[in-house]
């Protein structure tokens, strides 16, 4: 999907979308559902040196396709988390197809009701302001060492530790440092493709 439709398409979802989570609570789906393209889950996953020894959670994690390829090709573990059910029932079809339902785990819920103490990668690919929303949470919750990766939108003014460019989209990373002090005056170092072969 181009970006403009991609623009369209959240104008649209904040206009109107809502979704029931449990009856007596109505959610707003503040980011629509657009698949990450596989060349840019390769690469949100290299940028973040993913590791068999990773836990890696998708916050927002639609068919599952970043924690799938971090089993697949890495053999970490991986939970992922959507608010909409249909997204976690293709997921979890796909974990099976993919032969890596033993290593991943997803279910439905709302990314900021969701504990995610025990992810050393959290993949993000969520509209801005919902990463920036995101940021006490990931403060508290996530270990020194911890690896932010998000597609398309940053952080607020975190500085990233390291930027990519694929396919004419930005990747990001961000990584926890001792003490969870994440910097907003390291500059951004911008690198393409190449440097992380
Ligand atoms: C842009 S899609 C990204 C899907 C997947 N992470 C990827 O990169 O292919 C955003 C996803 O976040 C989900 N979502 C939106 N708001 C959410 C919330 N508050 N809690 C959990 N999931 C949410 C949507 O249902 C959608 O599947």
């Amino acid at each position: 999907m181009s970006r403009l439709n991609f623009i369209h398409l959240i104008l649209f979802s904040l206009f109107c979308s809502s979704i029931p989570l449990a009856r007596s609570q109505e959610v707003q789906i503040r980011t629509p559902y657009v698949a990450t393209p596989s060349d840019i889950v390769n690469a949100m996953l290299k940028l973040a040196d993913a590791r068999k020894s990773d836990i890696v959670y998708d916050l927002g994690c639609g068919d599952g396709r970043i924690v799938i390829a971090a089993a697949k090709e890495y053999g970490a573990r991986g939970v992922g988390i959507d608010i909409n059910p249909q997204r976690i029932d293709e997921a979890n079809q796909n974990a099976k197809r993919e032969h890596v339902a033993n290593l991943v785990n997803f279910h439905i819920g709302d990314v900021f009701e969701s504990d995610v103490r025990q992810a050393t990668i959290v993949a993000l690919y969520m509209l801005s302001d919902v990463n920036v929303k995101l940021r006490p949470k990931l403060m508290h919750e996530l270990k020194p060492g911890a690896r932010i990766v998000t597609h398309g939108f940053g952080m607020g003014n975190w500085q990233p530790n390291r930027v990519e460019e694929v396919d004419g989209e930005k990747v990001y990373l961000w990584v926890l440092p001792a003490g969870n002090k994440l910097s907003a005056s390291v500059e951004p170092i911008l690198l393409n493709r190449s440097s992380f072969k």
